[in-house]
């Protein structure tokens, strides 16, 4: 799918992918890029290093007179050289592996690279238990195979297979859920770097990955279903981990930009006062360490608290709070979100949950308005 096609459509789609949202900075970012650009590559690797982890000052660009100040968002916080690592293995020959917790956003970040350096996150894989080997590789469109015998126009290319006919990048999501014997279809195609269509006569019979083309594949550490992957196929990747944020100050700038991001986009207005979003990150702080700020030890619930489950949790009270509620997000309509992120498929984790509003919650509540609305909304806290 080309980016023209899906320009007409974009204001009316849930989610556009990162290089329509962020076409205007692509741009800005690709019209004064004077570093060395990598071939197959759209921008210049310290172009897609400032286009995810944002620039100090606007862009400026156009030409003759008509000049135009774009400002680079920041797209990923926390760790700018885990950023730079995951660039440089790109411009070589390994793959690239993103594992860590859930949420840490690895496909986030698949995504941005995919977008800036191909200027298309599109060709994707999505790994499941059911992924099978057509999938990576290609398969049939069998009326036409049928009529005409195999031919290059019956092939049906996988995002793989487009990936290497193009040069771009491809990605890899949840890697490990898929059965380590389709896992390791990928040993032979990312060694050799060309896939074998043996059905096809010269020259079709082998396509070559055009320069441009590598991997970036993500996986979860802690869900369940995943598999082992095999030691052969670990040596076709570079691993990065990623960690959850360690800065509270930062999740909190994060929650509050990304949540406005996400009301605007729904075209909705509401008012976000730091203080709820601070309970709310601290919250999400103090269950995920299992250790509040004072010191108090809380039980952990066995879901896991992260940073964009507190995006969602903040973006959907934010909705309750501009459609049944005044406009203005209070600690209520978090509690009354809370629920749903904490209370997965353990019952124990309500008792948890509760518990932490019984001994943390309602001693923070003396003194402090915001605290205590919250304790009164433990009413919600219904399994
Ligand atoms: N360091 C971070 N920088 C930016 N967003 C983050 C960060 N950590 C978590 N997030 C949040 O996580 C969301 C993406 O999560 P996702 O990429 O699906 O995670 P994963 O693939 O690791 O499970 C982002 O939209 C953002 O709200
Ligand atoms: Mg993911």
């Amino acid at each position: 799918m080309s980016k023209p096609d899906m320009a007409p459509d974009t204001k009316r789609m849930v989610r556009p992918p990162a290089e329509v949202i962020y076409a205007e900075e692509l741009a800005a970012l690709a019209a004064c890029d004077s570093g060395p650009r990598p071939s197959g590559w759209k921008l210049s690797p310290r172009a897609v290093r400032q286009f995810i982890i944002g620039a100090d000052a606007p862009v400026v660009h156009g030409a003759q007179g008509a000049k135009k100040k774009t400002t680079i968002t920041q797209k990923f916080y926390g760790d700018d050289s885990l950023v730079e690592r995951c660039i440089v293995t790109l411009l070589g020959n390994r793959g690239l592996l993103l594992v860590g917790e859930p949420g840490t956003a690895k496909s986030m970040l698949s995504e941005l690279l995919s977008a800036a350096i191909s200027g298309n996150s599109l060709l994707t894989i999505q790994g499941t238990a059911g992924t099978t080997d057509d999938q990576i590789k290609y398969s049939w469109n069998y009326a036409l195979l049928l009529a005409e015998g195999p031919s290059p126009r019956a092939l049906v290319p996988s995002p793989l297979y487009s990936g290497m006919k193009n040069g771009a990048l491809v990605r890899f999501e949840e890697i490990t859920r898929c059965q380590p014997e389709i896992q390791d279809t990928l040993v032979s195609l990312l060694s050799d770097k060309c896939i074998q269509v043996p059905e096809l006569p010269e020259p079709d019979a082998v396509r070559f990955a055009e320069k441009g083309f590598n991997i970036i594949g993500t996986a979860n550490l802690r869900d369940r279903g995943v598999h082992e992957m095999s030691s052969a196929l670990k040596r076709r990747f570079n691993f990065e981990t990623v960690a959850p944020l360690a800065d509270k100050g930062m999740e909190l700038r994060l929650v509050k930009e990304q949540t406005e991001a996400l009301l605007r986009e729904s075209e909705v207005k509401v008012e976000c006062p730091n203080d709820v979003l601070d309970l709310l990150v601290t919250t999400f702080n103090d269950l995920r360490h299992g250790r509040t700020e004072e010191g108090t030890v809380v039980e952990k619930p066995s879901t896991v608290m992260s940073t964009a489950e507190a995006v969602a949790v903040s973006h959907s009270a934010a909705l309750d709070a501009a459609y049944f509620g005044n406009g203005r997000l209070e600690s209520g309509h978090v509690a009354r979100q809370l629920l749903g992120t904490v209370l997965k498929d353990n019952p124990d984790d309500l008792k948890k949950l509760k518990h932490y509003f019984d001994v943390v919650v309602k001693a923070r509540g003396k003194g402090n308005k915001t605290w205590q609305q919250f304790y009164e909304a433990k009413k919600w806290l219904r399994g």
